[in-house]
C-alpha cells in the first residue's frame, strides 16, 4: 500500500503523520525517501534501540568516525548542544561525511529534547540546484571531482578541534577521512543528478589548487542554498527526519544559546558515489 504523505512547507520533502513508522514497510519508506529526498515523520516514540532497529531495516548501519555512540546502541549518536556550548554539531551547510570513500546514503535524526524556540534545521535540494545552473557550467562540473576532507572542520591528521559538536565529537577518526568524489553525483536508485560538494568538506577540485577552486566552490555553495531551494524543518519532540545525503544538504541553526537540544542520529552506509558516465 502506498504511503500517504503531504508536501512539506518549503521547496521539497514530504511529511507523514498519523502513522507508527516502525509498522511501515521498509521498502516503501526507502523508496519515498529516495524520491522525496527528505521525510518528516511526526509524533513517533523511538528509544535509541528502536531508532537503531528502524534504521537497520532500511539499510546497512554505518559509524560516524568522530563520535562516541550511546551505550548499548553502537550506531546511535546523541547530537547534543548544552546551555553552556557555543557551537552546535554540524552547524554549517553540508552533506554528511562526504569525506568518506563511501559516504552515508541516508541519515535518520530523531528529536528528543528541543529548546523553547529555535534549533530548526534547513535543508537544500541539490538536484534543483544543479538543474538551475546553466548547461555549460553543468557540463564542466560533470567533468570534475572534488577532494573532500574532514580536516577543514576536524583538523589535519584527524585530531578534533573545538568546533561544532564539541560535546559529542570527542573521538579522533581512525578511518580514512579524505576522498575524491564526482561533483555531479548520480543517485543509484532514481537516476537523478545532484550537485555534490560543500564548503566545509570540499577542499578543492581534483587537479586544481585550493586558490583556484575556492571561488567556484563558494559560488556553488551559495547558489545551492538559495531560499527558493530550501525547506525549513521546525522540530517537535518525537519528530523523525530521514534525508538522502546524495541529493540534500542540511544546516542546523545555532540560534538557541543557553538552552539544550538533544537529537539521536543514525547513518546508513552508502555506495561509492557515481558520476555522470561512471
Ligand atoms: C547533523 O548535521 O547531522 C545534525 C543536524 C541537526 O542537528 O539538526
Amino acid at each position: 500500500m502506498a504511503l500517504d504523505w503531504q508536501p512539506l512547507q518549503g521547496a521539497f520533502g514530504a511529511e507523514l503523520t498519523g502513522l507508527d513508522v516502525t509498522r511501515v514497510a521498509p521498502a516503501e519508506l526507502l523508496s519515498l525517501a529516495h524520491r522525496q529526498q527528505l521525510l518528516v515523520i511526526r509524533d513517533q516514540r523511538l528509544d535509541p534501540a528502536g531508532l537503531q532497529q528502524l534504521a537497520a531495516s532500511l539499510g546497512e548501519l554505518d559509524v560516524y568516525p568522530f563520535a562516541v555512540p550511546l551505550p548499548g546502541t553502537p550506531h546511535v549518536v546523541a547530537v547534543v548542544k548544552n546551555p553552556e556550548d557555543a557551537t552546535n554539531f554540524g552547524g554549517a551547510w553540508h552533506t554528511d561525511t562526504s569525506y568518506l570513500p563511501r559516504p552515508p546514503s541516508l541519515t535518520l535524526l530523531y528529536a528528543v529534547e528541543l529548546p523553547t524556540h529555535g534549533g530548526d534545521t534547513l535543508f537544500a535540494d541539490m538536484c534543483a540546484a544543479l538543474e538551475a545552473l546553466s548547461p555549460r557550467l553543468r557540463a564542466i562540473l560533470e567533468q570534475l571531482e572534488a577532494h573532500n576532507t574532514a580536516s577543514l572542520v576536524h583538523g589535519a591528521g584527524g585530531e578534533h578541534q573545538a568546533v561544532a559538536g564539541e560535546s559529542v565529537a570527542r573521538q579522533a577518526a581512525a578511518v580514512v577521512t579524505e576522498a575524491d568524489h564526482p561533483v555531479v553525483r548520480v543517485h543509484p536508485d532514481t537516476g537523478r543528478q545532484a550537485l555534490y560538494l560543500s564548503r566545509i568538506h570540499s577542499e578543492r577540485f581534483v587537479g586544481m589548487t585550493r586558490e583556484e577552486s575556492l571561488p567556484l566552490i563558494d559560488f556553488l555553495q551559495a547558489f545551492a542554498v538559495r531560499p527558493e531551494r530550501c525547506t525549513r524543518l521546525v522540530w517537535r519532540p518525537g519528530t523523525l527526519a530521514i534525508w538522502d545525503n546524495r541529493t540534500v544538504q542540511h544546516n542546523p541553526l545555532n540560534d538557541y544559546h543557553g538552552e539544550r537540544r538533544e537529537m539521536h542520529r543514525v547513518i546508513l552506509r552508502g555506495e561509492r558515489p557515481h558520476g555522470v558516465g561512471s
